[in-house]
């Protein structure tokens, strides 16, 4: 695992020493579990402001880690339930978005033509994607992608796609009881039908009787791209997918 729990309190206590792939997974568990209350950048609540590294309700690590676990009683922020060692990292994260200014994932500065290039080219995203009137519609269409996220949601999407699936985007993977399997995006389901946008681009209606089995995924259809596209690749692609505003 990433960390002794034994060495937690001194490294909590100092505030690092953390290594990048202990703040990689902070970050991870931030996005996933408090980003959709706090925002990407930690300022989305009014007169919260976790980048800061200055807390109304929290002096040291220690007490962060609490609020973290406990959540805040009376108010609307929920108990997560980590275990000591992931609340640290989360708290680690907080802490080095401090240091950075920002949501410290996001270091490079991109260069949109560059990053369009990565997208049709080696990136292969239109394989998938569509934007503008290019491309492929098995993953949600891009074409106004910058207007709907954030840079630093954007940049979760290439390394960690299956961190933060958008309820609308759910794959789903059926097998019919002949056997035929079928995989597209969940539009809706009810006790006895899914409907679904087939990887065709069809909506169709699944009778769950009609079905051996079915199963929304959790893990994404998409391949991440860290380690695949250079750390400055991934800040061309978000620069570029953040200029996307849905002009044609
Ligand atoms: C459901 C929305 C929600 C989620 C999810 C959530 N928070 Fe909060 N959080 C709040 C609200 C609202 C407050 C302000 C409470 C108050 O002081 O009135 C808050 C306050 C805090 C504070 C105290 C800030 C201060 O200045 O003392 C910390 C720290 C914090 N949240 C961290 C987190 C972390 C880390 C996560 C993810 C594990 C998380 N929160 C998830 C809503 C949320
Ligand atoms: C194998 C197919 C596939 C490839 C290749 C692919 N994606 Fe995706 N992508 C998906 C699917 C399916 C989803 C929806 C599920 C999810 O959120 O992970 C998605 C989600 C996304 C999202 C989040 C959309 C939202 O609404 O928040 C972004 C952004 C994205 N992809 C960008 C890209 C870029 C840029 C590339 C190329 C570098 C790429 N994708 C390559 C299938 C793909």
């Amino acid at each position: 695992m990433l960390l002794a729990l034994a060495a937690l309190p001194a490294l909590a206590q100092e505030g690092h020493g953390f290594t990048p792939a202990e703040l990689e997974r902070g970050g991870i568990l931030y996005f996933s579990s408090c980003a959709n209350c706090h925002g990407p950048d930690g300022d989305q609540i009014g007169g919260v402001n976790l980048a800061g590294n200055r807390f109304r309700r929290a002096q040291s690590d220690t007490d962060l880690i609490a609020i973290v676990r406990k959540g805040i009683p009376g108010t609307a922020m929920p108990p997560a339930a980590y275990t000591e060692t992931e609340a640290a990292l989360v708290v680690g994260y907080l802490r080095s978005m401090a240091t950075s200014g920002k949501s410290r994932r996001i270091s490079l500065t991109g260069d949109p033509a560059r990053g369009q290039a990565v997208v049709e080219g080696k990136g292969k995203c239109l394989n998938c994607h569509t934007i503008g009137s290019r491309g492929s519609i098995t993953g949600p269409n891009l074409t106004a992608i910058g207007a709907a996220r954030r840079a630093s949601e954007l940049e979760l999407a290439l390394l960690d796609p299956s961190v933060d699936i958008r309820p609308d985007n759910r794959p789903v993977r059926a097998v019919a009881k002949d056997g035929t399997k079928i995989t597209g995006t969940l539009m809706n389901q009810d006790t006895y039908s899914l409907q679904i946008l087939d990887s065709n681009g069809k909506l169709r209606s699944l009778s769950k009787d009609t079905l051996r089995e079915h199963e929304v995924m959790k893990i994404s259809p998409m391949p991440s791209y860290k380690g695949q596209l250079s750390d400055q690749e991934i800040a061309d692609v978000v620069s570029y997918l953040v200029s996307l505003k849905g002009a044609r």
